[in-house]
């Protein structure tokens, strides 16, 4: 017997993690199917998703219940659900290189309580799956607490650019103890990469050539503020320009520079993206497209998040170890295997009602 509630734990309650808390109230409260590609998933719906751990490295979190903490400390995303308390109390998770030297002012590191032990906190909490919402850049961090869910014996969805669910060597630790994993690195509902993805391939689809793109992106969050140290915007660059170029044909032959690229305060959670894209039409002749895309950024990752934690359940309940390859295609930009949207989405289809 399956059970209904799906339990997760979150590391780092930032801008998604809000985004998330928010949209789980939000759907509990409005039964509609309206901003979600999925109303319900084998019978679970987004009531059904229980936070029951939730772990930070930053003073101002720490220690607060959940639906405070989400509001807390440099969180500017937008509020559009009030949250009641949860019950669940931010702890204090191990910071490792969470935090760089140039975020020491804007993540305010606790010196003063001990860390908990995460792997004892998810067995405690019963929690089913482990989704991490670290900064860019946290390599150490990353490896820490995907081991932490392999020792409590829980799912991982890893929605940074670290590449853990895409490399063969997690997948088979994931595989043998029997939990699922899901990522790398989240694709948003409708945000940069899906464009520059959909709109590339439409173009190589009609028969024209691309011979050049660009994708800039700005944003007034921690997110863009943490990615300025050039150092740990590598795994980001890569994620997003191999989920572009993944796509395409010929794309040794395209100059491409795509990635994150300023930070503007007064922007908060909202993110401005710029694509270019030039190339050549019929008889050679050159074409140019510029788009402009405004969005706030952590809602359009909760929409793609509210999904995978219920396929993950799935997974579960049907005690399927190892990488959701079919979800992971769909809705991560770095995945293990690279599918079209439409072929992730049908085999998607045949595999959950
Ligand atoms: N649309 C999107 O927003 C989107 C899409 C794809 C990927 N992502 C990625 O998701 C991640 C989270 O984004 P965000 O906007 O919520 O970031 P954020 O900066 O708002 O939050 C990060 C949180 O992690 C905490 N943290 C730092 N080190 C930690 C540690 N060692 N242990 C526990 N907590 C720690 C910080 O204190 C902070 O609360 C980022 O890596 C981002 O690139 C976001």
């Amino acid at each position: 017997m399956k059970n209904k509630k799906i339990k997760i734990a979150i590391v780092g309650i930032g801008n998604c993690a809000s985004s998330l808390v928010q949209g789980i109230e939000y759907y509990s409260i409005n039964n509609t199917n309206e901003g979600l590609i999925n109303l319900e998933i084998e019978n679970y719906k987004i009531s059904d998703i229980q936070v029951v751990a939730a772990f930070d490295i930053d003073s101002r979190k720490i220690g607060k219940d959940l639906s405070e903490a989400i509001f807390s400390g440099e969180n500017n995303t937008t509020i559009f659900q009030n949250v009641t308390e949860t019950g669940v109390v931010v702890l204090k998770g191990k910071v490792l290189d969470g935090v760089s030297d140039s975020m020491r002012d804007y993540f305010v590191v606790d010196d003063t309580q001990q860390e908990s032990n995460v792997v004892e906190e998810l067995k405690k909490s019963c929690a089913n799956i482990l989704i991490s919402y670290l900064p860019v850049g946290s390599k150490e961090a990353s490896i820490f607490y995907a081991n932490c869910a392999l020792d409590a014996g829980v799912g991982f969805i890893n929605a940074i650019p670290e590449f853990i669910c895409s490399d063969q060597v997690w997948i088979n630790k994931f595989k043998e103890k029997g939990l699922p994993c899901a990522g790398d690195d989240i694709k948003s509902q409708v945000g940069a990469t899906i464009i520059h993805r959909i709109l590339t391939r439409l173009i190589q689809d009609r028969g024209q050539k691309i011979t050049n793109t660009y994708q800039l992106n700005v944003g007034g969050n921690t997110d863009f503020l943490n990615m300025l140290d050039q150092s740990r915007l590598v795994s980001k660059r890569k994620s997003k320009t191999q989920a572009v170029l993944s796509n395409l044909d010929n794309s040794d032959s395209i100059s491409t520079r795509i990635g994150p690229s300023d930070y503007i305060p007064h922007l908060r959670d909202n993110k401005i993206c710029y694509i270019n894209i030039k190339g050549t039409q019929f008889a050679n002749v050159p074409f140019e497209i510029d788009l402009k895309l405004s969005v706030e950024d952590s809602p359009n990752s909760a929409g793609i998040m509210v999904d995978v934690i219920r396929y993950m359940k799935v997974a579960l309940d049907r005690k399927i170890g190892g990488l959701l390859e079919d979800v992971s295609a769909y809705y991560f930009k770095s995945p293990k295997i690279q599918m079209r949207e439409d072929v992730a989405k049908n085999i998607i289809k045949q595999n959950y009602k």
